[in-house]
């Protein structure tokens, strides 16, 4: 494609950019992850082989190819040293080729201890995080009270800090949850063992991407999550906490807008959605349930069901235009095989009045009704298709049905998990 790329789910997460990334990895010189932590769970099948990765961007399986976590990501040292025992001992080698951002935010057992509890706080909203430590992490970052990895690896620099920050924390814990304390020698002796470990790892991931731009290398930027998750963009407050649209590339790796042109959006063909907050087209029903089974909508971090439903266009083009989504990827359009008809929800309705754009306000969302504009289904399987001209012509109606109401050309059509499963449009 020549020049960087930034790819990003445009729904709730989980549109298949592993993927894309596995697939797109190929033709850029280094892949690089900007945010977000292990709540990510990208599946990438190579061959008969499947690997779901957390932390690790999703262009380690390419031989060769550099990955970068940047320092826009929260990093859980546990989950990364885990990732890349898992890896080598699959002979995937990443000595040379994985790096980490000492800017990156450490997520410690404070923070997953914190998640865990405030979502059995009663009375706040129901968001049914991935209890990976995402949001306490970010809050931490936010209020300056975070430890980054080039701390952690600083044995002296990580006790100083990890004692100021424990002392605070176990006072919340004792005197507002009424939980017992964190001991800090444990911690100190664990996290610090893994700063030796990881420690070969981490570097200015700022520098190095500079670098590679003047050296006139490629980046592919992957975005973990979906535009609808986003802390500013998103179904506020059943959203993650970091800045998820392409916006979060430049603040998530010290790259600065100008030299990350191009966007790459990642949708399902129909939607679905993990954990709690408003979701217009969700069904509830048979029909979420054909898709939940024919897509194995199933969550690949924590696995659990998720919900599924129609394509939702109002939120779509919210997403495309605050990510400058200039072409689509369009997945798993196999799953909607079989069905009769195929609805895509054009506008909301709320007290009789039509809304054609998302609405700020998630007490708007929860009350609206989806619109639906109704298309024919087709019955033939599509996993096999490997060309445009393969699919059948109410599939093909679909695409530029999906096309109109974006205004965005749909350059990639998926077909199944595979990396052969896709259909790359004059490419
Ligand atoms: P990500 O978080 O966006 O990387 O997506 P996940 O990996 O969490 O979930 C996407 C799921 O769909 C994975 O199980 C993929 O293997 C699978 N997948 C990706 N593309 C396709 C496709 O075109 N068809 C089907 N049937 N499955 C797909
Ligand atoms: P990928 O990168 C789908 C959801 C959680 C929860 C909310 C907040 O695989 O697409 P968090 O743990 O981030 O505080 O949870 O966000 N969520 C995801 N849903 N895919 C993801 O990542 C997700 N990461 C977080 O289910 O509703
Ligand atoms: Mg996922």
């Amino acid at each position: 494609m020549g020049g960087n790329l930034i790819t990003v789910g445009l729904q709730w997460g989980d549109e298949g950019k592993g993927k894309i990334i596995d697939v797109l990895s190929e033709q850029y010189d280094a892949v690089v992850r900007f945010q977000g932590g292990a709540n990510a769970g990208h599946t990438v099948h190579v061959g008969d082989e499947k690997f779901v990765l957390h932390l690790i961007p999703s262009g380690i399986l390419h031989p060769g190819k550099q990955c970068i976590i940047a320092n826009g990501v929260v990093v859980d040292p546990e989950c990364l040293a885990g990732e890349i025992e898992g890896l080598k001992a699959r002979g995937i080698d990443v000595e040379g080729r994985l790096w980490v951002g000492d800017r990156c935010h450490v997520v410690m057992p404070h923070h997953k201890l914190f998640d865990e509890l405030r979502e059995a706080e009663k009375g706040g909203p129901d968001i049914q995080t991935t209890q990976r430590g995402i949001g306490p992490c970010y809050a931490d970052k936010a209020a300056r009270d975070g430890i980054r990895f080039g701390e952690l690896i600083d044995p002296v620099i990580f006790r100083r800090r990890l004692k100021h920050v424990l002392k605070a924390r176990n006072l919340v814990l004792t005197r507002i949850y009424d939980a017992d304390p964190i001991d800090f020698d444990s911690v100190y002796e664990r996290y610090s063992r893994l700063g030796g470990t990881l420690g070969p790892f981490v570097t200015d991931t700022v520098g190095m991407l500079h670098g590679f731009s003047r050296e006139g290398r490629s980046l592919l930027l992957e975005g973990a999550q979906g535009s609808m998750l986003d802390i500013n963009f998103g179904t506020y407050p059943y959203v993650t906490s970091s800045n998820v649209c392409a916006g979060g590339a430049t603040v998530g790796t010290g790259l600065p807008p100008s030299s990350l042109g191009q966007v790459l959006g990642i949708a399902k063909a129909y939607c679905s959605r993990v954990g709690g907050g408003p979701f217009p087209t969700e069904q509830d029903n048979e029909t979420g349930e054909l898709l939940r089974e024919r897509g194995n909508e199933y969550g690949s971090t924590t696995g659990r069901p998720r919900r599924c439903g129609w394509l939702d266009a109002v939120a779509l083009r919210h997403a495309v235009q605050i990510n400058g989504a200039g072409t689509l990827a369009l997945m798993l359009l196999d799953v909607l095989s079989g069905l009769g008809e195929i609805k895509v929800c054009t506008r909301y309705r709320l007290e009789g009045r039509e809304i054609a754009d998302f609405p700020g306000d998630t007490g708007v969302l929860e009350n609206v009704e989806p619109v639906y504009e109704t298309f024919r289904g087709w019955s033939d399987d599509l996993t096999g298709a490997e060309r445009f001209e393969q699919l059948p012509a109410a599939a093909v109606d679909y695409i530029n049905a999906v096309e109109k109401i974006t205004g965005v050309p749909v350059k990639m059509i998926s077909v199944g998990p595979k990396r052969k499963q896709l259909i790359v449009r004059g490419g």
